[in-house]
């Protein structure tokens, strides 16, 4: 396995966007800031969707904002349409996430309309980017399942990866969205996307609500996939998907990570402190198995 992996930290936005306890533009801000002198220079920091939809992640804007001072990192930002591309724009986004489904059941309860439809919407947002020299990278949702239509055909996974690297996405992300899959059908999903846009361009977004996020990222980085998307502390869930908890935790990836011998630039115990600071916040400790077993070790030495 070649031994750099390039994570892209999803806690401020798909992390924040599942939590009943509103953060305030201060502390998201904060948060962004302190991932970033953690060593990851990737971060999603907002949506540009409709605050009646996702009110955690209202004022995307000023974070985005509030972050631009911040030098060496690459700020991301969802945006489902043109009025989002507009707002990300007037922020100063300079890499935007359109997202999809495979399936018609989720694209439908996420963003309201048909698999095709989306398509259409993120037409004019691809046009646009390519003129402004904005990079957008494009989600696909439910790779491994849905909770509205069950199993997922990997031939639709494939087909909708393919449509949108032909619209001018940079890379597609693949989400299992609820943490159903396991590795033989995430080699297998994976297998029938690299037929289509190849392994150097996918990213893994592997939700970790069965526990089976590490196998399953393990086997796809077999497959050859070097972009694994987490969130600090295992934050995050979509509210629109039945069931979906935390993205795999980035404390637990760069462990498995280090442990393999790769180098992932990331300071594991500043990240701690990290995902500690944003654990006060949220009144509750962290989801993430290192975490927790790190902030154990630290109370028996202490
Ligand atoms: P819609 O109702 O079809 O849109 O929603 P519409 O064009 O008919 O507009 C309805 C209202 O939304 C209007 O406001 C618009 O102005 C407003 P009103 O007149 O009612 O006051 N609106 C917007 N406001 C702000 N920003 C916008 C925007 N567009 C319209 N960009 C829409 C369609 C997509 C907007 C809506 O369904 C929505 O915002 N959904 C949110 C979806 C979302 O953010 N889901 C979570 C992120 S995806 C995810 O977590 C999965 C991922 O992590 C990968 C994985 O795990 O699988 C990425
Ligand atoms: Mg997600």
């Amino acid at each position: 396995m070649s031994d750099t992996v390039r994570i892209i930290e999803m806690g401020p936005r798909d992390g924040l966007q599942n939590e009943k306890i509103p953060v305030s533009v201060e502390a998201r801000i904060a948060f962004v800031e302190a991932l970033v002198a953690v060593g990851l220079s990737t971060v999603e920091v907002g949506a540009f969707v409709s605050p009646k939809a996702i009110p955690q992640m209202a004022s995307s804007d000023q974070v985005l904002r509030g972050v631009s001072h911040v030098t060496g990192a690459e700020f991301h930002v969802l945006v489902p349409n043109e009025k989002g591309y507009d707002a990300a724009r007037a922020a100063g986004a300079q890499v935007v996430s359109v997202f999809a489904a495979a399936s018609e059941g989720f694209s439908r309860a996420n963003i309201n309309c048909s698999i095709a439809d989306s398509i259409e919407r993120f037409k004019p947002v691809l046009a646009r980017a390519k003129a402004d020299g904005v990079k957008v990278r494009g989600y696909i949702s439910c790779v491994l399942g849905c909770p509205f239509d069950g199993e997922i055909k990997p031939k639709a996974v494939a087909d909708l990866a393919r449509t949108l690297w032909d619209l001018g996405c940079y890379e597609i992300s693949l989400g299992d969205t609820i943490g159903v899959g396991t590795p033989l059908k995430a080699r297998e999903m994976l297998r029938a996307v690299k037929a289509e846009v190849a392994a150097d361009r996918l990213a893994m977004h592997f939700h970790d609500t069965y526990g089976q996020a590490l196998a399953n990222l393990y086997a796809g980085m077999e497959e050859g996939v070097r972009v694994i998307d987490s969130a600090a502390g295992g934050l995050g869930g979509c509210p629109y998907a039945p069931g979906a908890t935390g993205n795999v935790a980035t404390e637990d990836v760069v462990y498995m990570l280090e442990g393999m011998g790769m180098k992932t630039g990331v300071d594991m115990e500043k990240l701690l402190v990290t995902t500690n600071a944003m654990s006060v916040v949220l009144g509750k400790p962290p989801v993430s198995r290192v975490a927790s077993a790190l902030n154990a070790k630290k109370i028996r030495n202490s």
